[in-house]
C-alpha cells in the first residue's frame, strides 16, 4: 500500500462526525466486563455479544472503524457472515489489536512494557488477508509515587515505533496508543506532565523508526485528574489541559487523534470531547475510540436479557455513537 492509500484510510478513520468503537478486549478483559453483568465468558457468548454490537442498524452513520481482537476478526454471525464483511458492508473499517498485552517491566517494579514484536510481521500479513486496514498497539504508563520512569516511557515508545513501522510495511495504518492510566490520587498537572513526556518520547521514536506520520493515527488518554484525587478538574479544565498538551507534543502532520475513555463515565467522555472540539479549530480532527464509554450501557441491557433487550441494546450503541459523533463536531448538548 502506498503512503497515499495509508493516508486515505487514516483520514477516513477520523472523518467529520465519526469515530471508532473499540471492541478488542482480550479474553481476560472481556471476562471482567461479562462478570459485571453475570454473563459466562464462553466463546459463543463473546461471538453473540460482538454480533449484537456490529449489526447495530446504521452503525456506519457515526462510526468509521471498529477495533477487533484476534478471536473476533475470525468470527461470523450466527447466519455465517464474517464479521469483517458485516463491518465493510456497513461502511465501517475493520481494525485489529496486535499487541500481546502489557507485562511487568523487569527491574522496574509497578511498571509495564507491552509485548508482541516477535513474529509480528507474519501476524500482520495474516490480518491483512482477513481484511484489516488498521492495527492498534496499546502501551500502559502508570503514575505512582516514583513512576513512570524514563526507562518505562522509552521502552514503550520504542516498541510502539517498531510496531508502527511494521504496520506501514504491511499496508496497515498504525493506531499508536500510549495510555497514561487514570489510577491514582495525582492531580491534573501530574497527568499533564506524564502525558506530555510520553507523547514527546513516542513521536521521537516514530521519527527514528522512519514511521510516516501522514499514515498514522494517535490514540491517547485525555489529561484528567487521577481517579482518587480529591480535587477533580472540571470539563473545561480537562479540555483545555488536553489541548495544550497535544499542541505541545503532537506534530501537525498527523491526520487525527482519537481518545480512549479509560474509565471515565459515558457522559464525561462525551462532554470532554465536545468541549475540546468547541475550543477548535485544532491542527488535527479530534474524535473518539471508546471501548467502555461506547459499550457499557448496551452491555448492561444485553446482559440482563440477551433476547428481549437485543434491539434496545443496539439502540443504545447507536445513541452513544451519535452522541460521541456530535461531540467530535463540538455539537453535543447535555441531555441531548
Ligand atoms: P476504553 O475506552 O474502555 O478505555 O477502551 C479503549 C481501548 O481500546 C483501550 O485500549
Amino acid at each position: 500500500m502506498s503512503i497515499e492509500e495509508l493516508e486515505s484510510v487514516a483520514q477516513a478513520m477520523v472523518a467529520p462526525g465519526k469515530g471508532i468503537i473499540a471492541i478488542d478486549e482480550s479474553t481476560g478483559t472481556i471476562k471482567k466486563r461479562f462478570d459485571s453483568v453475570n454473563v459466562p465468558n464462553t466463546e459463543e457468548n463473546r461471538r453473540a455479544y460482538r454480533e449484537m454490537l456490529i449489526t447495530t442498524p446504521n452503525l456506519g452513520e457515526h462510526i468509521s472503524g471498529a477495533i477487533l481482537y484476534d478471536e473476533t476478526i475470525r468470527q461470523a454471525t450466527k447466519a455465517g457472515v464474517p464479521f469483517t464483511k458485516i463491518l465493510t458492508d456497513a461502511g465501517v473499517i475493520p481494525g485489529i489489536k496486535v499487541d500481546m498485552g502489557a507485562k511487568p517491566l523487569a527491574g522496574f517494579p509497578g511498571e509495564l512494557v507491552t509485548e508482541g514484536l516477535d513474529g509480528l510481521r507474519e501476524r500482520l500479513a495474516g490480518y491483512v488477508k482477513l481484511g484489516a486496514k488498521f492495527a492498534k498497539w496499546r502501551a500502559v504508563i502508570t503514575i505512582g509515587e516514583d513512576t513512570p520512569s524514563g526507562t518505562c516511557i522509552e521502552a514503550n515508545a520504542h516498541a510502539l515505533a517498531r510496531y508502527a513501522a511494521l504496520c506501514q510495511e504491511a499496508g496497515l495504518v498504525p493506531m499508536v496508543e500510549p495510555e497514561v492510566l487514570m489510577d491514582g490520587d495525582h492531580d491534573l498537572d501530574v497527568c499533564y506532565e506524564v502525558t506530555e513526556a510520553t507523547l514527546r518520547s513516542l513521536f521521537g521514536a516514530l521519527y527514528e523508526q522512519n514511521v510516516m506520520l501522514e499514515g498514522t493515527i494517535l490514540k491517547c488518554n485525555m489529561v484528567v485528574s487521577g481517579k482518587d484525587c480529591p480535587d477533580q478538574a472540571d470539563v473545561d479544565e480537562v479540555a483545555e489541559a488536553t489541548i495544550r498538551c497535544l499542541r505541545s507534543a503532537v506534530p501537525a502532520s498527523l491526520p487525527g487523534i482519537v481518545f480512549l475513555s479509560g474509565g471515565q463515565s459515558d457522559e464525561d467522555a462525551t462532554a470532554h470531547l465536545n468541549a475540546m472540539n468547541q475550543m477548535g479549530p485544532h491542527p488535527w480532527p479530534l474524535s473518539f475510540s471508546y471501548g467502555r464509554a461506547m459499550q457499557s450501557a448496551a452491555l448492561k441491557l444485553w446482559g440482563k436479557d440477551m433476547q428481549a433487550n437485543y434491539g434496545e441494546a443496539q439502540a443504545m450503541v447507536h445513541l452513544r455513537a451519535k452522541q460521541n459523533g456530535l461531540a467530535a463536531l463540538g455539537q453535543w448538548k447535555k441531555g441531548g
